[in-house]
């Protein structure tokens, strides 16, 4: 198992690229498997958990893979398995994105449901309910979801749930509806850009979506898509998670391919923070003052504030000057990076959903574990503005949804070694 050896103190300074989105990228490969042509995706990421969405595919009769530019290729040849066994969503609970396209083409699936994990309890019952207004039957049978329908037809759906909308829900729904007979109407429909993204590109494969980014989208059915080739938005995460980068030391970053306009509530919660965030050259400039800002932050279903950028902006608020507030609207118990950022001096108050985080003059080296994705990236945040050294266990977890993020960090001048323990 590898594990980040940190050395704090450093000032990042220079350009970083950030890559393409995993969580558009995912959705948009699975939805490869509604049509027998061959699909091009460009800026798709090499991560850990894009990696096993190609396995997937190709257990499930897709030839994957990629050209020298990097390109990934997917291309059905067998459509008769339908299945996404235990191993596969136990490794990767975003392998629920096949559901709806095995569902759509092959008339049948079979998916293992998913558990909870790190983050909460995640229910699929949203997607589940959304496939039945489909027309498709549904049971569970040893641990499995066991789905068909011989053509799925349009209805109407809602997708709300008690945390709002739900985006992966939102994507298997909008990707079964693509082929189903008629009209599909999704209310309470998840805005993420990630969605905008989906829906588009299924559009280029002739899918009749509009409204997508909206919460009401309509799908209108057709008979087949056809391939296609297509480029993935940016990461706005990844983009995210570098611009507290840049703000934790106090250097400055300009980020490629970063779009701003998917990330307006962080970039306002930076700004109060005392973070400057501005567009120079076609790139995205951060910097920030010496001093930070307390302020609230509460996340919420997109344009809101991303649950997936709470932990780091909670380690860049621990160097703060006074208490700011944290409210977790999406997943209210996605807070396993409190104790470990409290090994390394953070003065954190959990109550409930909320974390009252108590702004402290430095944080100090130690050895932590990554709980999550997110949690891993707050934990190496926390290690590149540390004094001494940090370690960082269990990067397996970054490794699943950042892009060698030792190797972009330490080119702008961070001090992180991989060592296999
Ligand atoms: N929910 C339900 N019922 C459902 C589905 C979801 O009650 O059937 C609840 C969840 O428990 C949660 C809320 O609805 O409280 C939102 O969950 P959602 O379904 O939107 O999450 P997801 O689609 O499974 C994606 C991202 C997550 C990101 C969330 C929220 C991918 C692969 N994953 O998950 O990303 O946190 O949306 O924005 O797109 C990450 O990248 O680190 C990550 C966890």
């Amino acid at each position: 198992m590898d594990m980040f050896v940190i050395e704090g103190g450093a000032r990042l300074r220079g350009q970083v690229s950030i890559s393409g989105s995993k969580n558009a990228a995912l959705p948009i490969m699975a939805a490869c498997l509604l049509t027998e042509e061959e699909c091009i995706l460009e800026h798709v990421p090499d991560l850990a958990d894009v990696r096993h969405l190609m396995d997937l595919l190709s257990t499930l009769g897709a030839k994957v893979w990629r050209d020298e530019a990097q390109s990934l290729h997917i291309k059905v040849e067998d459509a008769s398995c339908c299945l996404a066994d235990y191993e596969s969503v136990r490794r990767m609970r975003a392998s629920i994105c096949v559901l709806g396209p095995l569902l759509a083409r092959r008339g049948r699936a079979e998916v293992s449901m998913p558990g909870g994990c790190a983050i909460g309890d995640r229910p699929v019952n949203l997607h589940l309910r959304g496939m039945e207004a489909l027309g498709a039957t549904l049971s569970l049978e040893g641990g499995n979801i066991r789905a068909h329908a011989d053509r799925l037809h349009g209805g109407d759906i809602f997708m709300g749930g008690p945390f709002g909308s739900t985006v992966l829900g939102t994507a298997n729904i909008m990707t079964a509806a693509t082929l189903a007979k008629g009209r599909t109407v999704i209310e309470a429909a998840a805005c993420e850009p990630e969605i905008v993204d989906l829906g588009d590109f299924l559009n280029s494969l002739g899918a009749r979506i509009s409204g997508h980014g909206s919460p009401r989208i309509v799908v209108e059915g057709v008979e087949s898509l056809h391939g296609g080739r297509y480029q993935v938005l940016p990461d706005r995460i990844e983009a995210g998670t570098f611009m507290v980068a840049a703000a934790i030391t106090n250097g400055e970053l300009d980020l490629v391919n970063c779009r701003t306009e998917h990330l307006m509530a962080v970039v306002d919660r930076l700004a109060s923070i005392g973070v400057n965030v501005e567009p120079v050259d076609g790139m995205v400039r951060v910097s920030s003052a010496r001093r930070l800002r307390p302020v609230d932050v509460t996340t919420q279903p997109y344009p809101g504030f991303p649950t997936d950028l709470q932990a780091q902006l909670m380690t860049l608020l621990c160097l703060a000057d006074g208490n700011s507030i944290i409210t977790e609207k999406i997943f209210p118990d996605r807070f396993m990076h409190t104790a470990e950022l409290g090994r390394m001096g953070a003065r954190l108050r959990k109550e409930g959903p909320t974390v009252v985080v108590q702004g402290v003059s430095e944080l100090i080296g130690a050895p932590v574990m990554a709980s999550d994705l997110r949690a891993s990236a707050a934990l190496v945040l926390a290690g590149m503005v540390g004094q001494g050294t940090t370690e960082v266990r269990r990067v397996y977890h970054i490794d699943r949804g950042y892009e060698r993020i030792e190797a972009k960090l330490n080119a702008v001048g961070a001090k992180i070694e991989r060592v296999t323990e």
